[in-house]
């Protein structure tokens, strides 16, 4: 029997413990296991890398959430997305990457994949022309995407890229960690492999760094699961109990996200200190449509455009009292920062330099009227 988003969430890969039957699952804090004889490991568990209890409870939940045979749990976002590469690629690959993205993600590509001879184009997600053009025949390993990205909420149309990179014998992978399972599944949309960084809206409470893997075949999530254990970059099993215990609430923060984000962009749309507003739920918004089909709901994240230039946004970032000035994303508090002086610095000068006018919100669980009071002052 199938059950719904927020049934798995509780449940999925978390039965009651089979010794004691305790409802939520221990934390196995334990590097090694004792093993009965020679070659003889208690159900797997030898070694921690290989396996964890803990880290099996949050991979099997994962995978149940995105719809996906093989979950992985990593150190980090970044530590996934790293471990992806190499399992996929060769030197002399060729890979097409958005051209707005997280700015540690693009210096994974441009500071380290290229001198290990991995070779890339920036390409813009929301258009499949350019996405296609960018494609080397025969070169291509992967089409890799966020939607929304970050910090400029372009919006990919998953099953239209999904066909252009299937065309090319390359993965399509979808950085889902601005939307969460909850909101997009684009293994749904044919995507190859989804890309978490848990630290956000999964995690949930801003207590915890971690990344994740969701594979749609079981042959190369394998893959992915032999090249975690041997690259090393797992998820510790108390960051991963913390991570199952945010995801138990994912579906009500995220309607909480979106209803507070929905109220503030509004008011930011149109407001006289503040020029573009860039949120896929208004109907300005060029992925407006593509959003609305592939996505339950439009997120809570939110970029502006300052209407007085750089250093307006500057001030907003610094007046702001209650969205807390950080990077970051996806907790239950509001945070604000200016990417291009903070989260996408180490994109500057590149194809995926961001404005400097652009302030991001990421719109918390807070009572939305005091979240909106603290913009009014912010704003100036
Ligand atoms: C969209 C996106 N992908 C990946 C990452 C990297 O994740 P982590 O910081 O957990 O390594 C981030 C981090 O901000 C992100 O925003």
């Amino acid at each position: 029997m199938s059950h719904g988003f927020e049934t798995l969430a509780i449940h999925a890969g978390q039965d009651p413990e089979a010794r004691t039957g305790a409802v939520i699952p221990p934390i196995y804090q334990t590097s090694t296991y004792a093993q009965d004889a020679v070659g003889a490991p208690r159900q797997g568990y030898e070694y921690s890398r290989s396996g964890n209890p803990t880290r099996d409870a949050l991979q099997e939940c994962l995978a149940a959430l995105e719809g996906g045979p093989v979950g992985l749990a990593f150190a980090s976002g970044l530590a996934a997305e790293d471990t992806l590469l190499r399992t996929v690629c060769r030197p002399g690959d060729h890979v097409v990457i958005p051209d707005d993205a997280y700015g540690g993600t693009y210096r994974l590509f441009a500071k380290v994949a290229e001198r290990w001879g991995l070779e890339y184009t920036p390409a813009k997600v929301s258009d499949p022309d350019a996405v296609r053009a960018a494609i080397r025949p025969g070169t291509t390993k992967i089409v890799w995407v966020e939607t929304p990205t970050n910090p400029l909420l372009g919006i990919a149309d998953i099953a239209t890229l999904a066909g252009v990179a299937h065309d090319a014998d390359a993965l399509l992978v979808v950085d889902n960690t601005f939307a969460s399972p909850y909101l997009q599944q684009p293994i749904a949309h044919g995507a190859d492999v989804v890309v978490h960084s848990t630290t956000k809206y999964i995690g949930g409470h801003s207590d915890v760094v971690g990344g994740a893997l969701i594979a749609a075949d079981r042959s190369l999530g394998e893959e992915l699961r032999y090249h975690q254990n041997a690259m090393g970059a797992v998820n510790g099993p108390f960051d991963a109990w913390l991570t199952l215990r945010g995801i138990k609430t994912l579906g009500v923060r995220m309607d909480r996200h979106c209803d507070n984000a929905e109220r503030i962009a509004a008011y930011l749309d149109g407001h006289a200190k503040v020029g573009q507003v860039i949120y896929p739920g208004l109907p300005a918004h060029p992925g407006h449509e593509v959003a609305a089909k592939q996505m339950r709901r439009f997120g809570g994240m939110i970029s502006f455009r300052a209407a007085g230039g750089e250093e307006h946004a500057v001030e907003i970032c610094n007046r702001a009292k209650l969205f807390v000035l950080a990077e970051s994303l996806g907790g239950v508090e509001s945070l604000i920062e200016h990417p291009g002086r903070m989260t996408h610095a180490s994109a500057a000068g590149s194809p995926l330099e961001v404005p400097g006018d652009l302030v991001r919100l990421s719109v918390g669980i807070e009572t939305v009227d005091d979240l909106l009071a603290d913009l009014e002052q912010a704003l100036g």
